[in-house]
């Protein structure tokens, strides 16, 4: 039998392109080469196409993939060169231009199969507003919010923020992700140069309850059957979790189970499906919570392309499910090509 060819699209435009090269490097040593030939294409920051190594077999160690310092602009290639009649994506792009469904958009037009969540899922979980508002109508706890778009009186909001809220404050662009923009208000002067901070990346602005919480995670991976994980936990030992405690100081560790109670992890794996199905999930996710100390439990927000490092924590709570690296890619792959034989009958 030929080898199914896996097509794995990294690198990107967003800040959260780093994160993306770790996922490849994780994923090309990981896959089953019985059943795959990988073919890489590195999406540098401009925008460019950049074709890159194909791998029939475990890379060695010393192998790395190209990066934004070793790009060699001359094997780039027309974004559509990347199809090939029955291969499967992997686009492991994170945040704006990667996460938010252009990519989706463009891979359902050359007609390729591809890992994770759809257009409107893509587009909806990357827009904070979206997000809630679709969270409210389902009725999924959730933190107060309001929305603030670039043009309204700011005055008049800053006060409504006073009325419904209280300090601290959270302000965040609704369209950015690794916390770029975002910003805690812990007074109103804050709070108006929150705004105006969030303003420089969108014009839709979204300003939320601060509170004191764990941050508990919950894995998703399927398409009409959503199995979720037991939730993992994110600890912290800095306040507030940003671009730079994420990913450059190492500030954060993961308990996997989390310990919490089992009443509160079933409810989170029951909202977090829930938040997967409403927002029209497949493929896979990781719905993030916030847990008070006196158990209240907030859905933050749904990754739909969550950190995919051997050693990042979706993986890792699948791992913890009996689930290991190597066959979770596999069974991303099956879902994708489920996914894309639905999409095409629909349109007969
Ligand atoms: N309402 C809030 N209360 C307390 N901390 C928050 C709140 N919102 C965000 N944070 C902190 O900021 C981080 C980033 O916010 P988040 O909404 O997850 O944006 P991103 O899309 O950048 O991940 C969270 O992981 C959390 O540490
Ligand atoms: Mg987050």
């Amino acid at each position: 039998m030929s080898k199914q060819t896996l097509i794995l699209l990294y690198g990107g435009r967003s800040a959260e392109r780093e994160v993306s090269v770790l996922s490849a490097e994780s994923i090309i040593r990981a896959v089953d080469y019985h059943q795959f030939l990988v073919k890489t294409y590195f999406i540098t920051q401009s925008g460019d196409f950049i074709q890159t190594q194909i791998f029939s077999e475990t890379p060695g160690p010393d192998e790395k993939l190209m990066t934004n310092e070793t790009v060699i602009p001359a094997q780039k290639v027309a974004p559509s060169a990347i199809y090939q009649t029955d291969a499967v994506v992997f686009p492991v792009l994170h945040g704006p231009m990667g996460e938010d469904g252009s990519v989706q958009g463009f891979l359902e037009v050359l007609r390729l199969p591809y890992v994770g969540t759809n257009v409107l899922t893509s587009a909806g979980a990357m827009d904070k507003i979206v997000t809630k508002q679709i969270l409210e109508s389902f009725g999924i706890p959730q933190v107060a919010y309001m929305a603030y778009f670039e043009g309204d009186d700011l005055e008049k909001a800053i006060n409504q923020a006073e009325e419904k809220l209280s300090y601290p404050i959270f302000v965040k662009p609704a369209n950015m992700g690794s916390s770029v923009g975002i910003s805690r208000a812990a007074n109103r002067e804050e709070l108006r140069q929150a705004i105006g901070l969030a303003l420089k990346y969108d014009s839709r602005i979204l300003i939320e309850q601060g509170v004191t919480a764990r941050e508990i995670e919950v894995g998703l991976l399927g398409n009409r059957a959503i199995k979720t994980t037991l939730p993992g936990e994110v600890v912290k030992d800095v306040a507030f979790y940003d671009y730079e405690a994420k990913y450059i100081d190492n500030k954060i560790s993961m308990a996997i189970p989390a310990q919490v109670d089992g009443r509160i992890a079933e409810k989170m794996r029951h909202y977090a499906a829930k938040a997967f199905r409403a927002l029209g999930g497949c493929g896979l996710s990781r719905c993030d919570f916030f847990l008070t100390e006196d158990n209240q439990i907030y859905l933050n927000e749904l990754n739909t392309m969550p950190g995919f490092t051997q050693w990042s924590m979706y993986p890792l709570l699948w791992e913890n499910m009996g689930l290991n690296y190597t066959d979770l890619i596999s069974e991303l792959v099956r879902l994708a090509q489920e996914m894309f034989h639905k999409r095409e009958d629909h349109l007969f």
